[in-house]
């Protein structure tokens, strides 16, 4: 089975005096160590910050996108050598905001999935339907193509996590069903299976979607959910560790 894996994503949230949210998770994990990775991916203003602050190797930095390119005139961009560099382990790919606002599609995210595995780096690509698609009764085609069209090759030979994250689920407060996420998530491991074989096992696929300390327990107690992709509730350190502590 593979190994659970939390990621929190700050998205746009955070000052340096947030920086103590990320110093009380790694406390708490030293103290009594969890059996899975935890990462959080603050802003990149943070994320460096946060590398140089950290000091017991519990838990890690991630970014939360990257350029495909390697280096290069991309004003703005951060390519995935350069979360290397920093000393990040993982990069978000794929996000479902950076699919909607900067209209990102699997062509594109397999390119960045490329460029973290070209880092050496893992990528947490990430997927999911949209409402409108889940109406429709397509949630199960749709993230079946997402994965045939998100994971590159090179993900046969190198740690690869998915996040499985339902638009409509994200920051909304709403949830799918238990089932419906036992559901996609073995969809997705078969569809991930195609792709890179055995290794889909041992891959993290993880829940994102308005995940609390309240929903945690049930939701990560299904079958095939091996960790959680948290926004909103990975801001506040005794939220983020209470919903890891539901994994144990
Ligand atoms: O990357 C995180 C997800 O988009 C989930 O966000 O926990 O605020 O719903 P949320």
């Amino acid at each position: 089975n593979a190994k659970p894996l939390f990621v929190g994503n700050w998205k746009m949230n955070g000052f340096r005096a947030n920086l103590t949210e990320i110093l009380n998770v790694e406390e708490s994990i030293a103290k009594t160590p969890f059996h899975g990775d935890v990462v959080i991916c603050p802003p990149a203003t943070l994320a460096a910050l946060a590398v140089d602050a950290l000091k017991k190797s519990v838990i890690q930095i991630g970014g939360q996108d990257c350029h495909a390119e390697e280096a290069g005139a991309f004003t703005g961009d951060i390519s995935a050598e350069k979360w290397k560099d920093l000393g990040a382990g993982y990069v978000i790919v794929g996000h479902s905001e950076r699919r909607a606002y900067y209209q990102e599609d699997n062509k594109a995210v397999k390119a960045k999935s490329k460029a973290v595995l070209r880092a050496g780096l893992v990528p947490i690509i990430c997927i999911g339907e949209s409402l409108e698609e889940r109406k429709a009764g397509k949630t199960l085609e749709i993230i079946s193509a997402q994965i045939d069209g998100c994971i590159p090759d090179e993900a046969q030979s190198a740690p690869i996590a998915v996040g499985y994250e339902p638009v409509w689920a994200i920051g909304s407060g709403l949830t799918p069903t238990l089932e419906e996420i036992s559901e996609a998530h073995k969809v997705i491991r078969e569809a991930l299976h195609k792709k890179i074989g055995d290794k889909a096992d041992l891959t993290p696929i993880v829940y994102g979607g308005s995940l609390k300390p309240s929903n945690a327990k049930e939701i990560l107690a299904i079958l095939g959910v091996d960790g959680g992709l948290v926004g909103g509730a990975s801001l506040k350190a005794v939220d983020f560790l209470e919903i890891i502590r539901a994994c144990d």
